[in-house]
């Protein structure tokens, strides 16, 4: 695998690796990698026959410095977790090389990206709108694959793409989970041993509440059950816990024929997101 750090020699990489005819894959990351971004690399190698990714932590979708600042870094780690899974090139750019001095460009997305992550994250989506789409026009692959665990983020960055017509091909997968059904998050590692074990209320409420709904139960009922069940476990705010049509990701108050449901909660000092497709 090779390891690119300057974004001068990025361009040189890319050619070598793709030859005159090879498809190229790109699973963009923040690092902290877990066997859900594995995943990612995983379909990426069944897509393509190149994979590259990236690790960066990208300052401009955090909105709270001290979530950025505890967020979990461990490079080495990664950087063998992606060799061992057969990713044929990294990129960890810096921040300095994607918002060079007077760095002044937004990307900013309106409808898919306004309610709930984009309510609770002021500029969260405009800082991933921006990187994805430098990301993208840096490494100019055929397909890029994100995960359905951020599922709003993944209809912001199909909106990126499209609009800006990128000819990138966006691809979910779906979330991966712990043997418990917690979604895999890099944010998991933050969790204290005790809210690690509560932390399975989230997707158990979400479930349950989905169930609810599907045998034609009032919507506004079981999402508040759920959002009581997941104070009973010990989470102190709930963001928001709502049932949504998957694509516009706007509100449903009764059943709809693509229905999502999507949540953020946070126990202890960790905001855990999560969402479930609500079908029968
Ligand atoms: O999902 C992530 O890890 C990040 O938001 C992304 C897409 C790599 C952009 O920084």
């Amino acid at each position: 695998m090779q390891t690119i750090r300057a974004m001068a020699d990025l361009g040189v990489a890319l050619r070598h690796l793709r030859g005159p005819s090879a498809t190229l894959a790109l699973v963009p990351t923040m690092g902290a990698l877990h066997d859900g971004h594995l995943a990612l690399i995983d379909e990426a190698k069944r897509r393509a026959d190149r994979v590259a990714a990236t690790i960066f932590v990208n300052p401009l979708q955090f909105n709270d410095p001290k979530d950025l600042e505890r967020y979990p870094r461990q490079e080495e780690a990664d950087l063998a977790r992606l060799e061992a899974a057969g990713c044929d090139l990294v990129w960890l750019p810096t921040p300095d090389q994607l918002y060079p001095p007077g760095f002044a460009t937004n990307i900013s997305v309106r409808g898919v990206s306004e309610r709930w992550e984009g309510e609770h994250r002021p500029g969260h989506f405009d800082g991933v709108a921006t990187v994805v789409a430098k990301l993208l026009l840096a490494v100019r692959p055929d397909l890029a694959i994100f995960g359905e665990k951020d599922w709003q983020q993944l209809a912001v960055i199909r909106r990126v793409e499209a609009d800006l017509g990128l000819g990138v091909a966006i691809l979910g997968h779906p979330t991966v989970r712990e043997a418990d059904g917690l979604a895999m998050s890099s944010r998991n590692a933050l969790l204290t041993a005790d809210e690690r074990r509560r932390a399975v209320a989230l997707p158990e409420a979400m479930s349950e509440a989905a169930r609810r709904i599907l045998r034609g139960g009032e919507v506004s009922a079981a999402l508040h059950e759920a959002q009581r069940q997941l104070r009973a476990a010990g989470f102190s705010e709930v963001d928001y816990l709502a049932l949504v049509d998957g694509d516009s990701l706007e509100p449903l108050e009764r059943q709809g024929e693509n229905m999502r449901m999507l949540a953020a909660a946070r126990l202890g000092k960790v905001r855990l997101i999560d969402n479930i497709a609500v079908t029968s």
